[in-house]
């Protein structure tokens, strides 16, 4: 978020009305809220009004940061290890991975007897943010395509992520979903949620990268 200060001064040396610049402010925060609900249906299964509220708001202050538009999210292949022509977008896969991620959420809690349990509301705010700090990750190259920037090298989306995700308030318990989801995560001890919610994106990532055919 950026300081009063800061946009004094901003407004000073751009010579913009201090109100203006705070309007236009609060109307592009609004349209990213908009857009960050429009991207995401799966929002309305986050029970938690207060857990929704921040899992929203961390898409909606990514929005803000990234280049990439949710126009972008819903073109560019959702990985870039399986060349340009791949049809599933980023959005194809990340929402399929919260619903397979709740479904598998559901069948824990309905037939493990309480023996193994699944909080269904961190699972889908963790799938909903695994891969929110992808969106400072990549940057767009001289031909439009999305790649890893400088600041995407130094930090991957599991800790841009969890950056963005503690500035607005979630609970470590979905933060540990963002930061263990991928390969960082196998040197530590996942939640169940975070089992879940790696699996359900491994389990349809790995084979686009490689898989057995006969
Ligand atoms: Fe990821």
């Amino acid at each position: 978020m950026i300081s009063p200060l800061i946009e004094q001064m901003f407004a000073e040396i751009f010579c913009v009305n201090l109100r203006d610049l705070r309007e236009t402010k609060f109307k592009l925060l609004f349209i990213m809220k908009k857009e960050a609900i429009k991207l995401w249906p799966e929002l309305e299964w986050i029970k938690d009004k207060d857990l929704r509220e921040k899992t929203t708001k961390t898409w909606q202050l990514a929005l803000e940061r990234s280049v990439l538009t949710p126009d972008d999210l819903k073109k560019i292949p959702f990985t870039l290890l399986c060349g340009p022509d791949l049809k599933v977008t980023f959005m194809d896969h990340k929402r399929s991975v919260v619903h397979i991620a709740r479904d598998a959420g559901n069948t824990i809690n309905g037939m493990y007897k309480g023996e193994l349990t699944c909080n269904m509301d961190v699972v889908i705010a963790g799938a909903i943010l695994a891969d929110v700090g992808k969106l400072i990750e990549y940057v767009l190259d001289e031909n439009g395509k999305a790649i890893q920037g400088v600041y995407g090298k130094y930090l991957r989306h599991p800790f841009s992520g969890v950056s963005l995700a503690e500035e607005c308030g979630v609970p470590a318990e979905v933060c540990h979903i963002i930061a263990t989801h991928a390969g960082e995560g196998n040197m530590v001890k996942r939640t169940t949620e975070a089992y879940v919610v790696h699996h359900a994106d491994f389990m349809t990532f790995l084979p686009f990268k490689e898989r057995l055919t006969v």
